[in-house]
């Protein structure tokens, strides 16, 4: 990955070009490179939920080359031992009759960690993450409790675990401050970059420090909630409560500080109702049902410019899949409906999102009226 000198870059800025660069080099991941910066703004844990080949990996692993700071990564397996995570038994120590790991290079030395099929891991390797990711903290055997200087866990799945699937992983997946599903490529206008782009491994023209990341997160958890922010969180808690789902009052504070680190990577000076977005991937205990019902109330009383213009688009992709373009009272409809969409992005707030989604319908509409002339 390509770098170039970048002391002179103030950190906000770096992080904004991390988040172009990341969205600019996966297909359709935009929402998946905000909840994995916010989540490192924020230092909280995520964790995606997708099938294999979905560029979960691809993601987690340039954030981390980008993000400066001690890295540990593992793909765990139901074989995978305590020792391969948080290290061996020192031999010395144990001649001498103690018990103690040798942690370097392993998870409780690291700042970031990617922990790649992490549902998989064995109850042993569950038990000891649950504690480490929870407290932050870590006995390598001699009874001293040490705090690591974990900053930020990133996890990877292919499947949400099935309900009743035992403690260790529901408990497991409350550490996970953030999670989202990721699902596959939606438009074929993104199958297509998917299949022709040469590669798609993200390139950064910044690196940043794990010093820079500190004051990045002390810049962040100072941005301030407006009242509207805060009357808007408050509403939707009630009425997520009224449906039936009660996010634990842990999640419900932490959310607090994630929706901050999404204002800051939003590059602004206060929360906003619109930046409530992001508590879609927080406030829910159940994957099952839970986070559409969460994105439906959050979209509802906080009115998101970005999950319009998700819903936007997934109104475009049924119009075109549903649209033969050769039949042309059927095109006439769909551009019509293509129409209307455009007109509504054009009137949402400015924003790179908007801008990009107005760009594909355009294009669409363009393919759309070159087909059925091609059929005439
Ligand atoms: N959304 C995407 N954008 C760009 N490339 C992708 C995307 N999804 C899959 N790929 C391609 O498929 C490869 C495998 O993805 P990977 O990140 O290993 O998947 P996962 O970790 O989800 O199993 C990537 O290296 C990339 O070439
Ligand atoms: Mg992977």
């Amino acid at each position: 990955m390509k770098s170039v000198r970048s002391e002179s870059v103030p950190v906000r800025d770096k992080v904004s070009r991390a988040r172009a660069e990341l969205a600019a080099a996966l297909v359709e991941r935009d929402a998946e490179v905000d909840v994995v910066l916010t989540a490192l703004l924020a230092g909280e844990h995520v964790l995606l939920v997708g099938p294999p080949g979905c560029g979960k990996s691809l993601l987690l692993d340039g954030l981390l080359a980008w993000a400066g700071g001690r890295k540990f990564s593992v793909l765990l397996t139901r074989f995978t031992t305590p020792e391969e995570v948080l290290g061996p038994v020192s031999l010395a120590g144990l001649k001498e009759d103690r018990y103690v790991r040798v942690t370097a290079g392993k998870l409780p030395e690291a700042d970031l960690a990617f922990l790649d099929e992490v549902l998989r891991g064995s109850s042993a390797v569950l038990n000891c993450l649950l504690k480490l990711l929870n407290e932050r903290t870590f006995d390598a055997g001699d009874g001293v409790v040490k705090k690591v200087p974990l900053k930020l866990c990133v996890g990877a799945a292919n499947d949400w675990p099935e309900p009743d699937t035992g403690k260790e992983l529901s408990a497991l997946l409350d550490r996970f401050t953030l999670r989202k599903t990721v699902a596959p490529i939606r438009t074929a206008a993104g199958r297509q970059r998917l299949l022709w782009a040469r590669d798609h491994t993200p390139t950064f023209s910044t690196t940043v420090t794990a010093a820079e990341l500190d004051d990045a997160r002390r810049a962040a958890a100072a941005v301030p909630w407006s009242n509207d922010a805060k009357e808007a969180l408050e509403q939707v808690l009630r009425e997520l409560a009224r449906e039936g789902v009660h996010p634990g009052d842990r999640r419900q504070f932490k959310t607090v500080g994630v929706v901050r680190a999404f204002a800051y990577l939003c590059g602004a000076d206060a929360v906003r109702p619109e930046h409530l977005e992001v508590a879609q991937h927080c406030l829910w205990d159940d994957p099952a049902g839970e986070p559409e019902k969460v994105a439906q109330v959050i979209a509802k009383v906080a009115n998101p410019c970005g999950m319009r213009v998700a819903q936007l688009l997934l109104e475009v992709e049924g119009v075109l899949g549903a649209t033969d373009a050769r039949n042309l009272a059927d095109a006439a409809r769909a551009a019509a409906k293509l129409g209307e969409v455009e007109r509504q992005l054009a009137a949402l707030p400015a924003g790179p999102r908007a801008e990009a989604a107005r760009g594909y319908v355009r294009d669409q509409l363009k393919r759309l009226k070159l087909a059925s002339l091609d059929a005439v």
